[in-house]
Parts: structure tokens; C-alpha cells; sequence
């Protein structure tokens, strides 16, 4: 089972933390979620709800926590969502009043955005869009963010980042959400076996599965905290806030590895909330010159 995904892998012949090659890692995630889109909704869709914005398996909803800004502000606001999947955030955020535009890679997940909307009679405008190749034009969005999408599946998440500031206009707030780091230490099991440490939290190398051929058929990538800082900073980002969220009282449903039973005493969920500065400080002029 993967950090992320929550649905048990079937053929795998060799799974655990091992180095792969970056490109086969980056499309393995990819063909991995086509085959596994309908499973994954399967097994949370009734979680996630149609037209809901959880931003992880503790639950913390957008509409309680405001992370994009206060609820007036969306109306009308350019929003990119990235790694989509069924695009239950972009749901819930037109119906805020939002312009927004859910992407991802895998044709598989867009396939269930587009059947949810079918059963709902909604519409959320969809595009197939690698993170890290984003084609959109500079500056064209007020606000973009991730549920749990396209970073931890990616060798080189500097690139999301980039792209992202790249079409952020100046202020606008970039925010996703990962498996806490920390998590990484620990074995991926929900019960009390999950709560002692079994490797180090300073081992970059991905969570991997092989088919019968070696080839590399998943990829779930490895971040310190200090790592996640120090590549949006490098995208010329500033970093507002990591709220880790809490384990809320009564949230009795397990998401794979995330349990009430780890949820009480560790953190789970980090998310990121940074933004692109209003003007460009000495230090992103001397990163990008052209800007
Ligand atoms: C854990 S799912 C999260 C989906 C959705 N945000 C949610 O909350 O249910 C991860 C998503 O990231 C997408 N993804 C993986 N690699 C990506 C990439 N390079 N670019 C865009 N999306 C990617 C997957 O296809 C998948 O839909």
C-alpha cells in the first residue's frame, strides 16, 4: 500500500523504498492512476463526497479552514487546480462562484470528473496537464492548489513549482497538501503498529513497486520538510504557513494509513500555503532575470 493512495496494490512483485530511475518513476505514477482511478473512488469517493474540497483524510474542509482566502474572495477568482483527480474541489469551488480549472494527468481520474458530472448535472472544465508542463500563459491565475495531487508522485517537484509561480499573478497563493513527512518514518499501517518509527525520516528515496519484468509500475516521493521549503522558495515563492491538521474528535474513518489511532499522536497531513510576492525581491530577480 502507498503512502497516497489508500488502495491496496494488486501484481506487485517487489515493493518498498528503493531508488528508481526518475523518468520511469514520473510515468509510473501516471499509468498507475489511469488503472486505478475507478478504485480509488471506489474506496473514497464516498469520503470526498461530489462537490466537497477535503483537503485530506483528517477531514479539514476549505469551507471551515479558508486557505485559498476568506469566501467572497473566491467568487470570480481565476483558480487552477492541480492533480484533480475527480475534481470534487473544483465542484464545490464554481459553485462558490469560482472560475476554475481542474487538471491532471491521468485521463483515467478525468474520465470520473466528467462521469460525476454526467450523474450531477454540474460541469467543471477538466484538461489533461502534466504539473510540471503547465499550458497555461504567465500570470493567468489568482489562486492555484493541490489535494494531495501530483507532488508526492513526481521526482522533481521544483517543476511544479516553478510552472505555478510562472502563472500565478503577482500575490496570488499557491497551496498544497502531502503526507506529513514525518509519516515517513513509520510504517504505512493504520493501527498501533504504525506508531513506532522503523526507519529514517532522512531517507529520500521513494516508496516503489515493480511488476514481474522490474518494471517500475508506482512511485511515492520522499520530502523533509526542509526540502518542501527550500524548493518553493527556490521558485521564488514565500511560505505563509504549514498547518498540520488535527485529528478531529469523532472522525472514526480511516483513509489507508491514516487512522484514529496514529491521527491522535501524529500528524498526518501537511499543507503548504505560500504565495507569489507582490513584487519580484532581489533574489528572484537574480534566479530569473527575465521577470
Ligand atoms: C491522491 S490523488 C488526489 C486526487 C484529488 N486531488 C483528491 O483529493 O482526491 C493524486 C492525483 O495526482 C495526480 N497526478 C500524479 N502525477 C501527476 C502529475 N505529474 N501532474 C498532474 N497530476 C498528477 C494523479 O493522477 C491523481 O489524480
Amino acid at each position: 500500500m502507498g503512502q497516497t493512495g489508500g488502495v491496496t496494490h494488486d501484481h506487485i512483485t517487489r515493493a518498498g523504498y528503493q531508488q528508481v530511475p526518475d523518468e520511469a518513476g514520473g510515468r509510473a505514477s501516471r499509468t498507475w492512476w489511469d488503472e486505478n482511478a475507478r478504485d480509488y473512488l471506489d474506496e473514497h469517493g464516498d469520503f470526498l463526497g461530489t462537490a466537497d474540497f477535503c483537503w485530506c483524510p483528517e477531514g479539514l474542509r476549505e469551507g471551515d479552514a479558508h486557505l485559498l482566502g476568506p469566501a467572497q474572495s473566491l467568487r470570480r477568482s481565476r483558480i487552477l487546480e492541480i492533480g484533480s483527480g475527480a475534481a470534487q474541489c473544483g465542484r464545490w469551488l464554481t459553485a462558490q462562484g469560482a472560475q476554475v480549472v481542474s487538471t491532471d494527468v491521468s485521463a483515467g481520474m478525468l474520465r470520473e470528473s466528467r462521469r460525476i458530472d454526467a450523474a450531477e448535472g454540474t460541469h467543471v472544465p477538466v484538461l489533461q496537464v502534466d504539473a510540471r508542463r503547465l499550458p497555461f500563459a504567465d500570470q493567468s491565475f489568482d489562486t492555484a492548489f493541490t489535494a494531495y495531487g501530483a507532488i508526492p508522485f513526481v521526482p522533481d517537484a521544483a517543476a511544479v513549482h516553478a510552472e505555478v509561480a510562472r502563472v500565478l499573478r503577482p500575490g496570488g497563493r499557491w497551496v498544497f497538501s502531502v503526507t506529513h513527512p514525518i509519516r515517513w518514518a513509520f510504517p504505512d499501517d493504520p493501527s498501533d503498529r504504525g506508531l513506532t518509527a522503523t526507519r529514517s525520516y532522512f531517507d529520500r528515496r521513494p516508496y516503489a513497486e515493480r511488476d514481474a519484468d522490474g518494471s517500475v509500475t508506482y512511485a511515492e516521493y520522499h520530502r523533509t520538510v526542509g526540502d518542501h521549503v527550500r524548493e518553493v522558495v527556490a521558485a521564488g515563492l514565500e511560505l505563509i504557513d504549514i498547518i498540520e491538521p488535527e485529528w478531529p474528535e469523532g472522525h472514526e474513518q480511516a483513509w489507508g494509513g491514516w487512522s484514529p489511532v496514529r491521527g491522535r499522536l501524529i500528524p498526518g497531513t501537511a499543507i503548504f500555503s505560500t504565495r507569489r510576492p507582490q513584487r519580484a525581491t532581489d533574489e528572484d530577480r537574480r534566479l530569473r532575470p527575465d521577470r
